[in-house]
């Protein structure tokens, strides 16, 4: 969004209130340290809790959080694929569902084994649109430490990249670990440039494309209210619309909004200032779009996503061109990879990193007892 453009428009919607006696009480975004109130009443005990907790840190496409806890006996879970949140206009097939609920799985892992639980994971789905995806048991074991503040403080970030090309050692210390399946392209190359048009030509078809939009719609918490009631989608601070640009989307904005031409076009604005800045992008392949395949390829995602933070390194995962069947196909022949491209992250240096603000839903609204 064009900031000066809605301090123009908030400014002069400010005396109109005035006049006519709005109330604009919306006045501040509402972000996920927020969230006041005692956990509800659970089966679980407080490390099965705490766990889960973590594990709902994961990234998620539109911050759906597409997963659900089925509790079974003390540590003996399934973790579930929650129909209700699937993205059907930009994600027909659940792929990245399926990788969300990788990113989950790969925190889960982390936080149990740095409570000292081994995880014992047994696929159950053989599609990506089975309920039952994975069956989980933690087992009581050696403590395997993971500093679980990087889980906390890790955050997409989507403005105020700077361009510098990453360092050497940098670029290998983000690839090292998964180099079969993590593939840096900087920003002096010719597929960088690909890349950023393609982002900016596959935004303005999804824009455009009211089913897209419309879902978008259905995942934008424009008001504090909202935001408290769900505790998922996209917040204005999640969008890093803050100040009185925020104040005003919160207070006069609606889903109705998305839908009209000059939200569409500041969108792809938004985007084509985005693409300028990076130190290049992160392609995340993997070995085939099996199940199995695409929970390693979130877990691999998630992994990189959690590194980041401690080198001042922003991700911003920009998914367009895998979405809009035109872009996808050329980004086949363009990249020259011999493996289907799970994620597109746009990656760069900041200069202050912000603090985590997306919202989660607390653990008694994903576990099913
Ligand atoms: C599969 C997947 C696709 C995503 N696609 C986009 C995207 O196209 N654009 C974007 O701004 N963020 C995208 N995100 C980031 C999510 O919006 C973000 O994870 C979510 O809002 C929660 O915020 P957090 O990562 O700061 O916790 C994607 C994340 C995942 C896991």
């Amino acid at each position: 969004m064009d900031r000066k453009k809605f301090i123009a428009v908030a400014a002069g919607t400010v005396g109109l209130a005035g006049i006519v006696g709005y109330s604009v009480s919306d006045k501040k975004n509402y972000i996920r340290s927020d969230r006041a109130g005692e956990p509800g009443k659970t089966p679980l005990s407080p490390d099965e809790r705490s766990i889960l907790y973590l594990a709902s840190l994961a990234p998620s496409g539109h911050n759906t959080q597409p997963w659900f806890v089925k509790y079974i006996e003390p540590f003996h879970w399934i973790v579930g694929n929650d129909k209700t949140k699937w993205l059907d206009g930009v994600d027909p097939t659940q792929r990245e569902t399926m990788l969300s609920i990788g990113a989950f799985l790969q925190n889960l892992d982390y936080a149990a084994g740095n409570m000292g639980y081994d995880c014992d994971f047994v696929l159950l789905a053989a599609s990506n649109e089975e309920e039952n995806v994975v069956e989980v048991r933690l087992l009581k074991s050696s403590i395997r430490i993971y500093d679980i503040d990087k889980i906390k403080q890790r955050r997409t970030v989507r403005s105020d990249f700077k361009n510098d090309v990453l360092k050497k050692e940098d670029v290998k210390f983000l690839i090292s670990n998964d180099a079969e399946y993590i593939h840096f392209i900087p920003n002096t190359s010719d597929q960088c440039q690909w890349l950023r048009e393609q982002t900016i030509e596959a935004n303005r078809i999804q824009s455009y494309r009211d089913a897209a939009q419309k879902e978008l719609s259905e995942w934008i918490r424009f008001s504090s209210k909202d935001a408290e009631k769900y505790h998922d989608g996209l917040t204005t601070a999640g969008m890093e619309i803050d100040g009185v640009a925020g104040w005003f989307l919160r207070n006069f904005y609606g889903k109705a909004d998305v839908m009209k031409k000059r939200f569409r076009d500041q969108s792809i604005d938004k985007v084509s200032s985005q693409v300028a800045q990076s130190a290049g992008w992160i392609l995340i392949t993997s070995k085939d779009d099996s199940v199995q395949s695409l929970l390693e390829t979130g877990k691999c995602m998630e992994r990189l996503f959690l590194s980041v933070r401690e080198k001042n390194i922003a991700i911003h995962p920009m998914t367009q061109i895998l979405e809009e069947a035109v872009t996808s196909q050329k980004l086949v022949r363009s990249m020259e990879l011999n493996q289907p491209v799970q994620f597109i992250l746009r990656v760069g240096y900041l200069n202050d990193y912000p603090e985590p603000v997306s919202l989660r839903r607390p653990v008694e609204r994903f576990l099913r007892f």
